[in-house]
């Protein structure tokens, strides 16, 4: 029997069936007996927006399913709401992922502002308090996906996101982005002078994240942060040494903050750099591989360079459906997995697909062989006798 397919859909109907806030409950203080670790023997499997192939992206749902099925690492954009509520939404406007078009109440609110250099028009989150963004529903947002839950989940704080990994049946790390940080800044408030990035990091610090990569602190409760612009990254490094990776947009768009091109960004000088504060990269993967009428070309020394300045490399954004597998992977999600691990060798993944990511390394690198290697050990000795 599959008891995969069982799981996720009982806590579905768990948390539709309760409306009041909180909507996830704050971690709780019963499940900190041990735990499963966090592998780190074979690249980190990184849940983009929860298991978002599946379930509206950065909902709870979205979340436990991505536990569920295997991921090393939940990843999430944090946003803020005009009162300042840390929130994980990815677009700064709510007309792609939400129901906002049905709230007639709000239809005054349509706005066009300057987002990174581009006029934006839309509803966007910072011209709604926290109180009002609870009224709203997520929903799918490409068209080819299953469109059943539309309309179901509502939005999460940054908070709640936290208390579904700390509450994680085995250890889950989080990957949360500081995203649009100077549009952000611009459009939002805090007591006290504080910045976006200041409260970012004391959300973090209260729930007990802290520490270098792979240190103690740090593989009890893993945390990556991320960031497009680099100077929130250095901001950032002064206040947590929880590791944080600079992400890299297409070669056409320059930085948000520091207006620097990709070459710029990518050059062995800018590693020497930005090595001093971040433990990796995160670019877009067809950047490292070039693409042209779908089919992919040699690889950029990306990888190399990036790998010989000790930066990791955590390419986005993998997807199962045919529109995103470039033609040499035979149409199947696999055969890309077996090329960025084996071949680019990245040193983690972001997927929408978290659970076909995992059934990949189980089948490939299963997490058994590594607890079992000192036994395969013995077991070669005794073979002499
Ligand atoms: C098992 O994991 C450890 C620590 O992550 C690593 O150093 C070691 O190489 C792994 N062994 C195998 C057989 O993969
Ligand atoms: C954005 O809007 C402003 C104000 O309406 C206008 O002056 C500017 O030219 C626009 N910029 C772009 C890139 O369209
Ligand atoms: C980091 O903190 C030091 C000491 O408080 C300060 O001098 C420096 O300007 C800060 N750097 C950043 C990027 O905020
Ligand atoms: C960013 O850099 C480009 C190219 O160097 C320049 O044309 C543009 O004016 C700059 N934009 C800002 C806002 O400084």
């Amino acid at each position: 029997m599959n008891l995969t397919g069982i799981v996720p859909f009982t806590l579905l109907l768990l948390i539709v069936g309760c409306g009041a806030r909180p909507f996830y409950p704050l971690p709780s203080k019963i499940l900190k007996g041990h735990r499963q670790p966090l592998q780190t023997f074979r690249p980190y499997n990184i849940a983009h927006r929860g298991s978002n192939g599946e379930l509206p992206e950065e909902t709870a749902p979205a979340y436990t399913r991505a536990v569920t099925e295997g991921a090393d690492f939940i990843e999430t954009d944090i946003l803020a709401s005009k009162d300042g509520v840390l929130i994980s939404f990815h677009d700064v406007i709510l007309d792609e992922t939400t129901n906002i078009a049905d709230h007639k109440e709000f239809s005054n609110r349509k706005r066009t502002y300057n987002v990174q250099g581009v006029n934006t028009t839309g509803f966007f989150v910072v011209d709604f308090t926290w109180t009002e963004l609870q009224t709203l529903r997520t929903k799918q947002r490409y068209p080819f996906r299953d469109q059943q839950y539309n309309g179901k989940f509502p939005i999460i704080t940054f908070e709640e996101y936290i208390a579904i990994a700390l509450d994680a049946p085995r250890i889950v790390g989080i990957y949360p982005e500081i995203k649009n940080p100077v549009f952000i800044n611009q459009h939002v408030k805090w007591p006290n002078g504080k910045r976006f990035e200041d409260v970012f990091v004391s959300t973090l610090k209260k729930y007990g994240y802290k520490g270098s990569y792979l240190s103690k602190d740090w593989l009890k409760q893993p945390c990556f942060i991320q960031s497009f612009a680099p100077t929130s990254l250095v901001y950032a490094s002064n206040l947590t040494d929880l590791p944080k990776i600079f992400l890299i947009d297409d070669v056409t768009v320059p930085t948000q903050d520091t207006n620097q091109s990709f070459w710029e960004i990518t050059s062995d000088e800018y590693f020497d750099y930005i090595k001093q504060y971040v433990v990796g990269i995160g670019p877009w993967k067809d950047n490292i591989v070039p693409v042209v009428n779908n089919y992919l070309q040699l690889p950029t020394d990306l990888v190399a360079r990036a790998h010989a300045h000790d930066l990791q490399v955590h390419p986005y954004t993998y997807r199962n459906e045919n529109q995103f597998l470039h033609f040499q992977f035979h149409q199947d999600p696999y055969n890309e997995y077996e090329y960025w691990i084996n071949k680019i060798g990245v040193d983690g993944l972001f997927t929408d697909f978290t659970g076909s990511l995992h059934q990949y390394q189980e089948w490939t690198s299963p997490l058994s062989s590594n607890d079992t290697s000192l036994l395969h050990k013995i077991a070669e000795m005794l073979k002499g006798y």
